[in-house]
């Protein structure tokens, strides 16, 4: 017998000291270095919560105004990674379209000396600039259309709505979008986060880093889900089908998408936000029948799963906000991942100031001694 105690999930394992966010999952907290995550999704905005996640504190007015230039100035991207991107399958999904466009761009800007602090922040602002423009690019030329040329004059949450639809949003629309990517910039030690650490303890380069990072996002389990919701409200089809979906999903264990986080054991306090940030949307295009229905499933879900501490995460009410956006459902996963770059970089950043590679412990449930049989006598 093993003295070892597995721990599936690694569940309440920690693997690493951290400063950068801090949840408390039963009182629905969520801190961004200190800061409450509501704060920063009504007060701040993506790039000054960026800077807050890469350096610790917030931007002083200078460094502020400083960190939005570079970023603004470094959004193009090389034309033969657009060339690439071009050659992309067109049905494929766009986050694999993500991982490998990020994948190459570590070929383009070679960041091998992980030591060097300015090439490290060289790397940093290249992938928060870049990463939206990679988005926006495959999902136009996959349409057939041109990719749009990212604009210099706008801020990060507008440029990249204007690359995806060639006009700008309305300041309720811009307000909206660049408060989800805030929401969705950093949350501790999730599988992503942790797969990007992995990665970046090797000392691997920046750019594999977040290409792990985003592959492990792409899991319905992970990232994956919001798209899953719609889904799921699109099955369901209608408001008076709800309980008894919802019924029939628990009376065979089925897993309900949007509900549900290791961590928060009460309402995820993104989706409370979120929640907010709906009806806003709705104010301004409409509510769609989805919206009812989410909210009557919560309802639901909370009378028959609360007690067991099953509540809508982040997942269930961001879809439902990107749609009355306009953004097609395949882009919510990486929308996601352009918002949580910010606090995958700062994971890596913290991993490089005091690192040691990963290399866990194992159970081994296999065979001993066995023995070679040679081909010709197996049976
Ligand atoms: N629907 C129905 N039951 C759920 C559930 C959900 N969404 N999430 C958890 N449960 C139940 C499990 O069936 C399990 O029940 P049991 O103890 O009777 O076997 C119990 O709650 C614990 O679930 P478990 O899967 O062990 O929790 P976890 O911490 O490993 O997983 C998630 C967390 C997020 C992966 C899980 O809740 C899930 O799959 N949710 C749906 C996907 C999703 O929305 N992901 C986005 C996360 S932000």
């Amino acid at each position: 017998m093993s003295q070892l105690e597995l721990r599936p999930g690694l569940a309440d394992v920690p693997v690493a000291e951290s400063a950068v966010s801090f949840i408390d999952g039963k009182r629905a907290r969520l801190e961004y270095r200190g800061i409450a995550v509501e704060t920063l999704a009504r007060e701040s905005c993506f790039e000054e919560t960026a800077w807050l996640l890469l350096k610790g504190d917030l931007p002083t007015q200078r460094e502020l105004a400083e960190f939005d230039d570079q970023l603004r100035h470094r959004r193009r991207i090389k034309y033969k990674l657009k060339d690439l991107i071009k050659c992309l399958p067109e049905t494929g999904h766009p986050m694999d379209a993500l991982q490998a466009s990020v994948a190459a761009m570590g070929m383009f800007y070679p960041a091998r000396d992980v030591t060097n602090a300015e090439s490290n922040w060289d790397s940093c602002v290249r992938l928060i600039a870049k990463m939206p423009t990679v988005v926006a690019a495959f999902h136009r030329l996959r349409a057939g259309d041109e990719a749009i040329k990212p604009r210099d004059d706008l801020d990060h949450a507008a440029n990249f709505y204007y690359m995806l639809f060639e006009r700008e949003p309305s300041p309720a629309v811009r307000k909206v979008l660049d408060a989800c990517l805030i929401l969705h910039a950093e949350h501790t030690m999730n599988a992503s986060t942790f797969s990007g650490r992995v990665t970046g303890s090797t000392l691997a380069n920046p750019y594999t880093v977040i290409s792990s990072a985003i592959g492990t996002l792409t899991g319905p389990l992970h990232g994956g889900a919001n798209e899953e919701v719609l889904e799921m409200l699109d099955e369901i089809g209608s408001i008076d089908k709800v309980r008894s979906w919802c019924e029939d999903a628990i009376a065979n264990k089925k897993k309900i998408m949007g509900f549900g986080h290791r961590v928060y054991k009460v309402k995820d306090p993104r989706a409370t936000v979120l929640q907010d940030l709906a009806e806003r949307v709705f104010t301004d295009r409409g509510k769609p029948p989805q919206y009812d229905m989410a909210v009557e499933m919560e309802k639901v879900m909370i009378e028959k799963l609360g007690p067991k501490g099953i509540y809508p995460n982040v997942d269930f009410y961001s879809g439902i906000v990107y749609q009355a956006l306009g953004i097609p459902s395949d882009l919510f996963t990486p929308i996601f991942a352009i918002a949580r770059v910010a606090g995958w970089l700062a994971h890596w950043l913290e991993q490089m100031q005091n690192n040691r590679i990963y290399r866990p412990e194992q159970i081994y449930v296999g065979k001993r001694n066995a023995e070679y049989v040679p081909l010709a006598k197996r049976a």
